[in-house]
């Protein structure tokens, strides 16, 4: 029997956090003040190799998974992650996707899909060079990412989704043009209200911009109409374009949280299963695979966690969750 939680939500998807490392420092997620050189990442020894994860991942399906998020840092600074995809794609009929900043997709993208990977999910914040290079905080051009998203639809990843942070007075002017550029696209257009994940991003209720705001700002332009979920727990609300030339997704974690349907665990690079992206402590799972745990005993320990989960940070945020010592956006791959 597959576990449920203590508000009876299954465990059907895993995201993966190959490495906490990232080429990037975009403001909301990685400040530079705080991700700096003597930033202490994690050390090699410390990370799961792609045989360890394989055999987590085997575990995880049969306790129900279904889907499988590689994500970092940013997952394509792993060296040679398309050996794991290839190792994960061969485990069956797995939804197997990957989060990426883009910025080594116009090189890996090929490799990713002969390795198996589907489809996959571009961050992109701007199309704006000069604020594009404002929130990577690394001057990194926005068209090497487009080059990378154009990389993927030509090697086959399909479908593309492109998901767009969007912070009050940053990037907040790129919301209508990002929807014209990819209107029409066959690719579909996320925005994610700003999150207070992690303690070093000096996240405020002010800076988010709510969802509502942003459908109002397209569909003044472009007549938009609600649509159903694609599943059950999606973490997107969807729009379609009324000329039907496709749809967009909002991601509003923060003005309607959607945890009651929340079917996501995390595993961290160094082998720590969590199950919130906002949750303050992991479960060691390294030291069941790496000590003699039979795969059943791994198997146990990850229903034990499951069956107790309580999470629901999103649908609980107050002035109480505020202060809370949370694992960080790049640790957790968000
Ligand atoms: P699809 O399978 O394509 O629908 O993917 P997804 O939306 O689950 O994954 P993606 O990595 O694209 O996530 C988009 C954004 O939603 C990221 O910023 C995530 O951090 C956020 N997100 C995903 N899952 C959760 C969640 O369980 N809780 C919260 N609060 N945010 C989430
Ligand atoms: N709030 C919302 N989204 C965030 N991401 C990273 N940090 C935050 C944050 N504080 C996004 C990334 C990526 C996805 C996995 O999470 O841009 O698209
Ligand atoms: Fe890197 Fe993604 Fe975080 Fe940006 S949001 S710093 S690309 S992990
Ligand atoms: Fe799931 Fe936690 Fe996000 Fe709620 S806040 S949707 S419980 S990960």
């Amino acid at each position: 029997m597959d576990p449920l939680d203590t508000l009876g939500r299954p465990l059907h998807d895993l995201r993966i956090s190959v490495t906490d490392r990232c080429n990037f420092r975009c403001v909301y997620c990685m400040p530079k003040e705080i991700f700096g050189k003597d930033f202490q990442f994690l050390p090699r020894a410390e990370i799961l190799t792609f045989e360890e994860i394989e055999r987590l991942v085997r575990i995880f399906v049969g306790l129900g998974v279904q889907k499988i998020r590689l994500t970092g840092g940013e997952p394509l600074v792993r060296r040679d992650l398309e050996r794991l995809v290839e190792k994960l794609a061969a485990l069956g009929d797995l939804d197997l996707t990957l989060t990426t900043n883009g910025s080594l997709l116009a090189q890996k993208a090929n490799a990713l899909a002969a390795a198996g990977l589907r489809r996959i999910t571009v961050s992109l914040d701007s199309l704006d060079d000069a604020t594009f290079r404002t929130m990577n905080d690394v001057d990194f051009p926005v068209a090497k990412v487009l080059a990378g998203i154009e990389a993927a639809r030509a090697a086959g990843l399909a479908p593309i989704k492109i998901n767009m942070v969007t912070k009050r007075g940053v990037n907040e002017s790129s919301i209508v043009p990002m929807a014209r550029y990819f209107k029409g696209t066959g690719m579909t257009l996320r925005f994610i209200e700003f999150m207070d994940v992690g303690s070093t991003n000096g996240w405020r209720l002010d800076d988010v911009v709510p969802a509502r705001e942003i459908v109002a700002l397209i569909d003044r332009e472009m007549p938009l109409e609600p649509m159903a979920p694609a599943y059950r727990g999606e973490v997107a609300n969807r729009y379609r374009y009324k000329d039907g030339s496709g749809e967009i997704g909002i991601i509003a974690s923060v003005t309607q949280p959607f945890c009651a349907d929340c079917t996501r665990a995390r595993l961290s690079a160094d082998g720590s299963l969590y199950t919130c992206l906002f949750a303050t402590q992991g479960h060691d799972l390294r030291a069941l695979v790496r000590g003699d745990a039979t795969d059943e005993e791994i198997a146990k320990a990850i229903a034990a966690v499951w069956t107790e989960r309580t999470d629901r940070y999103s649908e609980l945020r107050s002035g109480d969750t505020a202060g809370l010592q949370k694992i960080e956006m790049s640790f957790i791959g968000g």
